[in-house]
């Protein structure tokens, strides 16, 4: 089986095909950060438009890429949410269009699904059950993935995300969006223990996390010290050290409460170095592994999306002639 996935949900334009022999036979990404840096965060109506002008051409890109035409593909999948309505139905519309002319089954994916599945486009595959920490700008939650489409939601943020929480830190650190990578590589050269952020809802039990209060705390701590290279790098260090610490917490804690020892990381925070380490120590004291996707496959891609639609095709899922691009939706 062999499967186009298109990617449209938000600041990135991801196309990829992916065949179930020969794994990701191409794929492209456009990311549109330049688009959006000037207004300190993604504007939808930019991200559809820009979505519109790059999708098709991608997608010409990558058949060309691994020499094939649309006759030698088995279905089309999309993201169908979460994400912006705009951007998605971009994606939604070209897809299920394509998918129709082409005469191939059109698969709807959920964008989180193929986040989570992500680790499953590498060499050394986490066999279920597992536990997964999706970690992106726009979501954080812990999972329970006993099998394809067998998940229980465990905990998630009741305010920002963790890839959110470490943009706007960022920001208040002068840094451009999206400014999570750039505040980890500024804290490569903090101090250790200059300040100690709180590591919230630590302290009680459960699964759901806090990040907004971090970010006041990065706020407040601004404002007290002065603006040094120095003091921004020991805050970065800081605010990442606490965010580090309290997915750490959480993840030892489900994966106890589940008596599982696989945890895999995904979405935009799981590139994130000093999170990796910590979660490797985490799961090696219990005995256990940690996987991930390669760093350009933690971020959107279409190469995941590629992947979710056709475990959700060989599950017998596809659309019918209509499409609907889900803001919400729940995983
Ligand atoms: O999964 P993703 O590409 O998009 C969403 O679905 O949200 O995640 C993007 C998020 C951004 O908030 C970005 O700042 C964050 O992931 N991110 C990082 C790192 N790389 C990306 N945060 C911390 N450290 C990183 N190395
Ligand atoms: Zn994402």
């Amino acid at each position: 089986m062999r499967i186009l996935g298109i990617e449209t949900s938000c600041d990135e334009t991801g196309i990829a095909i992916y065949d179930e022999e020969q794994g990701i036979m191409s794929h492209r990404l456009y990311s549109q950060i330049a688009v959006h840096a000037d207004y300190g965060g993604v504007v939808p109506e930019l991200a559809s438009r820009d979505h519109v002008r790059k999708t098709i051409p991608l997608i010409k890109e990558v058949l060309a890429e691994a020499n094939l035409t649309p006759q030698d593909l088995d279905g089309v999948a999309y993201t169908a949410g979460p994400g912006l309505v705009g951007a998605l139905l971009v994606g939604c519309s070209i897809g299920r269009s394509l998918a129709y002319g082409w005469d191939l089954p059109a698969v709807p994916v959920h964008h989180m699904e193929g986040h989570l599945l992500a680790p499953m486009l590498e060499d050394d595959v986490p066999e279920f059950p597992f536990v997964a920490l999706l970690v992106s700008g726009g979501h954080t939650m812990l999972v329970r993935v006993d099998g394809i489409g067998h998940y229980e939601l465990l905990g998630e943020s009741v305010d920002d995300a963790a890839g959110e929480a470490f943009d706007k830190t960022a920001k208040l650190l002068g840094l451009d969006y999206p400014g999570g990578p750039v505040l980890a590589k500024m804290a490569e050269n903090g101090t250790q223990g200059r300040f100690k952020f709180p590591r919230p809802m630590t302290d009680r039990p459960g699964l759901d996390f806090s990040f907004s209060g971090l970010k006041t705390f990065a706020a407040n701590t601004i404002a007290k010290e002065d603006s040094s290279e120095q003091t921004y790098a020991d805050i970065a260090y800081a605010f990442q050290e606490a965010v580090v610490d309290t997915l750490a917490i959480k993840c030892r804690r489900a994966l106890e409460q589940c008596g599982l020892k696989r945890l895999v990381i995904a979405g935009g925070v799981s590139a994130n170095t000093s999170l990796r380490e910590k979660l490797e120590a985490v799961t090696g004291k219990l005995g256990g592994n940690v996987y991930y996707p390669r760093p350009e496959f933690c971020t959107d891609n279409g190469a995941m999306i590629a992947y979710a639609g056709m475990q959700r095709l060989k599950a017998g899922v596809s659309a019918d002639l209509t499409f609907k691009a889900t803001p919400r939706w729940p995983l």
